[in-house]
C-alpha cells in the first residue's frame, strides 16, 4: 500500500479534495492518505498556514495530492504554494491543457501542455519599500533553474511524443533576466534536435493562445507568465474548474489543479471538482496505477457525456452530486 500525503487546504479546498478521496477509494486504488491540513484553517493554532509536519510528510511519501490554499493580500504570512513548492524544489508546474470531450468551448482542438519554472522570478519574493512610495521587486532568473526547466520541457516532450516546444518570454525589454532565460532555453534546444523549437513573446503569445490555439504544443515559461499564461489556457478548455497541474523536483511531486481556493463560492457545495480529479488521475499514472487512472478518467468524461455538469459548466449539479455520479458511471 502507498502512503500518499493529503494536503486538505481551505476556500472550496475541503469539498474538492473529499470528492477527489471518495472517487480514488471507490476505484480500489490501495492508498493510505496521510491527511495534513493548511492554509487559514490552522495558523491560529500552530502558527503558520504551513506547519512543518505538512512538509515532512510530502519528503517523507513522496507523493502528495493537494488541495487550494488562500493566500491573503498585501500582508502577514509567505504563500502556503510558493514555500511549499520552494521548499520541496518542486522545480516544474506541469500544466496539461486539453479538451475535454462533451464540455462545449470556442475550440476543439486545444493540446498545450504549460511547463513552468515554479521556484524564482518574481515568486522569490525579494521586495522592499525604497522610501514611502517607491516599492522594488526584484526578478531573479538563474542559468541553473533555467536550463533545468528547459531540460525537463524538452524531456516531457520527447517521452509524451511532442512536436515542439515554445520558449514564452519577454525578452526583448527585459533583457537580462528573460535573456538568461531564452538563452538556456536555446542552449537545452540544440541537445534536442527532433523537437521543434520556437520562440514567442508572451504578449504575442496571449493574443496567438485566445485565436488559434492550436498552433501550439508545449510552452516553457518563466514563474510569472506560467502563472498568467496557464489561466488563460485553462480559459480555453471550460476553465478552471477542469484544470488539472502538478509540480515536480526530484524527489517529490505534488498534485493539484490550477485554480485558487474560490473564496467566492466556498462552502456552498457548488465547485467543479473535475480539476483536482484529473490531477489525482495524473498522481496516480505517476505512482504506477495507470490502468485505475483511466478508469475514473474514463467514468468523469461519461458523466459529461451524459450532459451532467456543475454550475462554473453550465449545469445545475453540486459537487458532491457530480461525485456521486462519477462514482456510479465507475461502478457500472
Ligand atoms: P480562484 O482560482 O480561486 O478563483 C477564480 C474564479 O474561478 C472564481 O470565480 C472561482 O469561483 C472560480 N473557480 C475556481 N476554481 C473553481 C472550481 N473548482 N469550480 C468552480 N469555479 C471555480 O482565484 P482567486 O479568486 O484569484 O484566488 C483565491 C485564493 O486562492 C487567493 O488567496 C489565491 O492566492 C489562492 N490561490 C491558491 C492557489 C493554490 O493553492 N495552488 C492557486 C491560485 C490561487
Amino acid at each position: 500500500m502507498k502512503t500518499i500525503t493529503l494536503i486538505q487546504g481551505d476556500g472550496i479546498g475541503p469539498e474538492i479534495i473529499n470528492s477527489a478521496v471518495k472517487i480514488i477509494d471507490a476505484a480500489k486504488v490501495n492508498i493510505d492518505w496521510d491527511l495534513q491540513t493548511a492554509g487559514a484553517g490552522v495558523i491560529e493554532k500552530e502558527g503558520s498556514p504551513l506547519p512543518a509536519r505538512v512538509l515532512e510528510s510530502v519528503r517523507k511519501n513522496g507523493v502528495a495530492l493537494k488541495s487550494p490554499v488562500t493566500t491573503p493580500i498585501g500582508k502577514g504570512f509567505r504563500s502556503v504554494n510558493v514555500t511549499l513548492r520552494k521548499e520541496l524544489d518542486l522545480y516544474a508546474n506541469l500544466r496539461p491543457c486539453c479538451n475535454i470531450p462533451s464540455v462545449k468551448t470556442r475550440f476543439d482542438n486545444v493540446d498545450i501542455v504549460v511547463v513552468r519554472e515554479n521556484t524564482e522570478d518574481l515568486y522569490a519574493g525579494v521586495e522592499k519599500m525604497i522610501d514611502n512610495n517607491t516599492a522594488h521587486s526584484i526578478k531573479i532568473i538563474t542559468r541553473k533553474a533555467s536550463e533545468r526547466i528547459a531540460k525537463f520541457a524538452f524531456e516531457y516532450a520527447v517521452k509524451n511524443n511532442r512536436k515542439q516546444v515554445s520558449a514564452v518570454t519577454k525578452a526583448n525589454i527585459c533583457k537580462l533576466s528573460d535573456g538568461l532565460f531564452l538563452e538556456s532555453a536555446r542552449k537545452i534546444a540544440a541537445e534536442y534536435p527532433q523537437v521543434q523549437f520556437k520562440e514567442i513573446l508572451v504578449d504575442n503569445c496571449c493574443m496567438q493562445l485566445v485565436q488559434n490555439p492550436s498552433q501550439f504544443d508545449v510552452l516553457l515559461l518563466p514563474n510569472l507568465y506560467g502563472d498568467i499564461v496557464s489561466d488563460l489556457t485553462a480559459g480555453l478548455i471550460g476553465g478552471l474548474g477542469v484544470a488539472q497541474g502538478a509540480n515536480i523536483g526530484e524527489n517529490c511531486a505534488v498534485f493539484e489543479p490550477v485554480h485558487g481556493s474560490a473564496p467566492d463560492i466556498a462552502g456552498q457545495d457548488k465547485a467543479n471538482p473535475t480539476a483536482i480529479i484529473l490531477s489525482a488521475v495524473e498522481m496516480l499514472n505517476y505512482i504506477g496505477e495507470k490502468e485505475k487512472g483511466q478508469m475514473i478518467k474514463n467514468a468523469l468524461f461519461e458523466t459529461f457525456k451524459q450532459g451532467i455538469f456543475t454550475v462554473d459548466l453550465g449545469g445545475g449539479v453540486s459537487c458532491s452530486e457530480f461525485t456521486d455520479k462519477i462514482i456510479k458511471n465507475l461502478q457500472e
